[in-house]
C-alpha cells in the first residue's frame, strides 16, 4: 500500500483511495435525478479512474471487512434474509464470486467441480471452501452473509412481485443515515418516502419503472453522496447517538481539523438482475475522502465548493449537512492554490482570486479567452453578478493570437458605452493583450479588471525586431525570438500600454 507523502500537512491517505475516488459531480450544481447508467464503463478522473467493475477491492479491504464483522456481531438487525429470499441469497453469492474471479483472477478463484459442486478460494483472506449450491450445510455461514464478509460492498436484495419491488434481504453495515433493520420488508417507494423533492419530480417512480425492467447481464450503476465526519462508514440510524453530535461540534474546530475530519462520502450503487432467482441485487460501495485531500485535486476542489455552496437548504437538511456545508464550501474555496506569481517592481500585480464585479458600472463586458475551465467558471460568475446590476455582454474568444478574435474584441470595445466595466479572464498572454487593446480603445484603469488563470505564456516585445509575440516562458527566462531568431532574455519589465514584457538579446551579445 502506498501512502501519500504528508508534506503539505494534509491527512495521509493511501494513494489508491484518491486515484480510485468516484468524484460524483458532473457539473457545478447538484439536483436529484434518475441518474442511472450502464455499469462497467471506466470513468477517467483528474486523479485516476474508477468504475471498471461492479465489485471493487482497495487498500481498505481488510479494515472494512473487520468493521463489518464487528458491526454484525454487535447488531444482528444489519443482516436479514426473509424466507422467500433464500434462493436469491445463493444467486447473489455465486454472482459475486463470479465477478470477483473475473476482476481479480490473481487472488479470487471460483471453480465448478461438476453439477452443483463448487470450489471457492479467496487468497487475500486465505479462504478455501467447497460448497454445494443451495445446500446451507456446506457453508460456514448464511450465503449472503458469507459473501458480504468478502466484499466491501453493502448488499440489499429486492424481490419483485405484484408489479413492485421489496427490500426483503440484505447485509447493510455502512448505511448513511438510515436503518436497514427498519426498512427490511418495505417497498422501494416506501423506503424513499423521507427523501424531499423526489416524489414531485418523479425521480423515484421513474427509477422504479426502470428497475422493474432491468435485465440479467446488464448491470447499471448510479452514485449518491453526502458529507461524513471522520472516516466513519457506519453512520446508521441505530448508532446516531455516537456520530450525530459531531455535526454540532465540528463547527467549532479549527480549519486544519475541519479539513482532516470532514469527508466527502460517495456511494457507487450497482443494480444487477440475478439470472436464476430474478431478484435485484443492490450493491452500495462507500468511499470516503477527507476535504483536505479532495482539495489537492484542483478540479474537484473547485467543483465541490460550488456544489456545496449552491445546494438548496431542503436537500442539505435532508442530507444532515445543513450546519456545516457552508463552512465546507468556504474551506474548499480558501484552499485554492496560490498561483506562483512573479513579483517585483516591473511586474504586473495580478489578483490571486477573481476580483469582484464593480457594480457601479454603466454596463458590463465580460471577456473569456481560451478553453481553461477556470476561465469559463470565473467569467460565468462575473456574468451572473453583473446581470443583476445592468446590461451585460459576454464575449467568448479562442485566442488573441487569432486576427479574427482580435477584431471581434476591438469591435466589442468600440461598442462599449463610457463607464462600461471590462472584465477579462484567460491566460496571461491573452489577458495582457486584451487589456492593452482596451486601453487603446480608450478604457481607463478604473474600468478594467482581470484574472489570469494560467501563467504558462506571456506577450513578449522583442527590442530588436520590434514586434510582439506569444511565447511560453516566464520573466527572467530565455527564449528564441519567433521573429528574428535571437536568443532573448525576458526582462521583469512590462508595459500595460504595450501589453507586453520587454525582451532583448541574452548575454548582451547584440
Ligand atoms: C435507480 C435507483 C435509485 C434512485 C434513483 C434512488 C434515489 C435516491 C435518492 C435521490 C435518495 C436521497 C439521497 C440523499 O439525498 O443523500 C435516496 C435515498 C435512499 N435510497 Fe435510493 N435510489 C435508488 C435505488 C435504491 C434502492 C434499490 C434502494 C434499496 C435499498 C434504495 C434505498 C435508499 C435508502 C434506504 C435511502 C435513504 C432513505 C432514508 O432517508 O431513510 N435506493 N435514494
Amino acid at each position: 500500500m502506498t501512502t501519500l507523502e504528508n508534506t503539505t500537512g494534509t491527512t495521509p491517505v493511501a494513494s489508491d483511495l484518491v486515484a480510485g475516488f468516484p468524484f460524483p459531480f458532473p457539473e457545478d450544481r447538484y439536483r436529484y435525478s434518475t441518474n442511472v447508467e450502464p455499469a462497467e464503463q471506466p470513468v477517467v478522473t483528474p486523479a485516476g479512474q474508477w468504475g471498471a467493475a461492479v465489485v471493487d477491492i482497495d487498500s481498505e479491504y481488510r479494515s472494512e471487512l473487520d468493521q463489518r464483522a464487528a458491526i454484525l456481531a454487535a447488531d444482528p438487525s444489519r443482516h436479514a434474509v426473509l424466507p422467500h429470499m433464500v434462493p436469491a441469497a445463493w444467486d447473489t453469492m455465486l454472482t459475486l464470486m463470479r465477478e470477483l474471479d473475473a476482476v481479480y483472477p490473481e487472488q479470487m478463484h471460483l471453480e465448478n467441480l461438476g453439477g452443483d459442486e463448487w470450489l471457492w478460494r479467496n487468497d487475500i483472506l486465505g479462504i478455501e471452501q467447497c460448497f454445494r449450491y443451495a445446500d446451507a450445510a456446506t457453508l460456514p455461514d448464511e450465503p449472503l452473509r458469507y459473501i458480504a464478509s468478502q466484499v466491501q460492498e453493502d448488499i440489499a436484495l429486492l424481490d419483485q412481485r405484484n408489479d413492485q419491488l421489496f427490500v426483503d434481504a440484505g447485509v447493510v453495515t455502512f448505511a448513511a443515515d438510515w436503518s436497514f433493520g427498519f426498512d427490511v420488508g418495505m417497498s422501494f417507494l416506501e423506503i424513499h418516502g423521507p427523501v424531499p423533492r423526489i416524489r414531485k419530480e418523479g425521480v423515484i417512480t421513474r427509477a422504479h419503472e426502470f428497475l422493474k425492467r432491468l435485465q440479467p447481464h446488464q448491470p447499471y450503476r448510479r452514485t449518491n453522496w453526502t458529507l461524513t465526519i471522520d472516516r466513519r462508514l457506519d453512520v446508521s440510524t441505530e448508532i446516531y447517538h455516537e456520530w450525530g453530535p459531531d455535526r454540532e461540534t465540528i463547527q467549532h474546530v479549527d480549519d486544519e481539523e475541519f479539513g482532516r475530519r470532514v469527508h466527502l462520502r460517495v456511494e457507487v450503487q450497482h443494480l444487477i438482475r440475478l439470472p436464476d432467482s430474478g431478484a435485484i441485487v443492490f450493491l452500495i460501495r462507500t468511499y470516503l475522502l477527507p476535504l483536505d485531500q479532495l482539495a489537492t485535486v484542483e478540479p474537484w476542489r473547485r467543483r465541490a465548493a460550488e456544489v456545496l455552496a449552491e445546494l438548496p437548504a431542503d436537500m442539505a437538511e435532508y442530507k444532515g449537512i445543513i450546519k456545516y456545508r457552508d463552512r465546507a464550501a468556504q474551506y474548499l474555496r480558501d484552499a485554492a492554490p496560490v498561483a506562483p506569481l512573479p513579483s517585483g517592481p516591473g511586474m504586473p500585480e495580478w489578483p490571486t482570486t477573481p476580483p469582484p464585479v464593480d457594480t457601479t458600472g454603466a454596463a458590463f463586458l465580460v471577456v473569456a479567452i481560451g478553453r481553461d475551465p477556470e476561465t469559463a467558471h470565473v467569467s460565468r460568475n462575473w456574468v451572473s453578478t453583473a446581470e443583476a446590476a445592468g446590461t451585460t455582454r459576454l464575449l467568448v474568444l479562442d485566442s488573441l493570437t487569432e486576427e479574427e478574435d482580435r477584431t471581434a474584441l476591438a469591435a466589442a470595445f468600440d461598442d462599449a458605452v463610457i463607464g462600461t466595466r471590462i472584465m477579462v479572464a484567460g491566460g496571461q498572454y491573452d489577458v495582457m493583450t486584451a487589456l492593452a487593446l482596451a486601453r487603446e480603445a480608450g478604457a481607463v484603469p478604473a474600468e478594467l479588471a482581470a484574472y489570469v488563470t494560467d501563467f504558462g505564456d506571456l506577450p513578449m516585445y522583442c527590442a530588436h525586431c520590434r514586434d510582439t509575440f506569444r511565447v511560453e516562458a516566464v520573466p527572467g527566462g530565455v527564449v528564441a525570438c519567433p521573429g528574428c531568431a535571437r536568443d532573448l532574455e525576458i526582462h521583469e519589465h512590462h508595459s500595460p500600454t504595450m501589453g507586453s514584457y520587454l525582451a532583448s538579446a541574452a548575454g548582451g551579445d547584440e
